[in-house]
Parts: C-alpha cells; sequence; structure tokens
C-alpha cells in the first residue's frame, strides 16, 4: 500500500510521527509536505496530495494542517477527491464506510498524536459498504460535474 502525506507549517512534527508510524506498518509513504516550520500555504500541499490521489499514483491520502480544515477544502476541489477533518476514529472509520473517503485530514493543533494515529488506523482499516450509500456518493459527483443536483429539483 502507497499512501501520500501533505502538511504546512503547523503540522511537521505531527506528519513525521504519522508517516513513521505507517511506514513500521509496511505502507509506503509519499511525503509531499514541508519539512520545516516556515510559514507556507497548505493549498500546495492539499492539491499535491489531491492529485496523486486522484490520479491512482497512491491508494489514499492524508493531510495536516493547524485544523486541518485548509488542506482539505483545498483538496476537496480535485476532481474525486473526498477528504474530509477527523477529530475522532470513530468519523474516520464511518468516513471510508458510508462516504469512501480517499483523503483523511486532521489537525495538529486540535487533537494529539496518539488520537492521530488512531484515526489514521480506523480509516485504513475501514472498507466501503457501497449499497446505499454509492447512490448518495453519485449524487455528490453530479453535483461536481454539473454544478447542479436533479434530486433537488
Ligand atoms: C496556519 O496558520 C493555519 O491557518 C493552517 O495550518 C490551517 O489551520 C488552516 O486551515
Amino acid at each position: 500500500m502507497k499512501i501520500a502525506i501533505g502538511n504546512d507549517h503547523a503540522a511537521v512534527e505531527m506528519k513525521n510521527e504519522i508517516k513513521a508510524h505507517l511506514e513500521a506498518k509496511g505502507i509506503e509513504v509519499v511525503n509531499v509536505g514541508v519539512d520545516t516550520t516556515e510559514s507556507c500555504n497548505y493549498p500546495v500541499m492539499g492539491y499535491k496530495v489531491a492529485r496523486l490521489v486522484a490520479d491512482g499514483q497512491v491508494d489514499g491520502g492524508v493531510l495536516i494542517c493547524g485544523t486541518g480544515v485548509g488542506i482539505s477544502l483545498a483538496a476537496n476541489k480535485v476532481k474525486g477527491i473526498r477528504a474530509c477533518v477527523c477529530s475522532d476514529p470513530y468519523t474516520a472509520k464511518l468516513s471510508k464506510q458510508h462516504n469512501n473517503t480517499n483523503i483523511v485530514a486532521f489537525g495538529a493543533r486540535v487533537i494529539g498524536i496518539e488520537t492521530a494515529k488512531m484515526i489514521v488506523d480506523e480509516w485504513l482499516g475501514a472498507r466501503f459498504e457501497g449499497g446505499r450509500h454509492q447512490g448518495r456518493l453519485d449524487m455528490i459527483a453530479e453535483i461536481e460535474d454539473s454544478q447542479h443536483l436533479k434530486a433537488a429539483d
């Protein structure tokens, strides 16, 4: 399995710890985040991870900024990306089972490293359940493709 990881200046330490955590599980990690605490612009790293995921170069992505919000917003602008900010493992697990998220995001200024590891583990271990959930994801894709949702007419 190959996972892309991206972060801004607020999350260098957490990125390094999550990268080591993933590698200890035998997962290959592509690091497109920054490695210094010099102020930078999170949309760049959000885009880089999203691009790798959307192009099928990796099996999923992890994004970390101060809150996880900005970097996931940027990632979600790439077609086909379903990124969510998680501050708890339950949301991370359900985000894969019901929403088939392909990127998980969190905030280094919001949660601690042990919670972050649990979030990543639950997310990686969960599987999309399909069925009724697929129809809802198709609706989200319809909004993305046409900026319109027939079901809302
Ligand atoms: C950087 O100060 C901060 O704005 C960023 O890490 C993130 O929290 C944005 O959503």
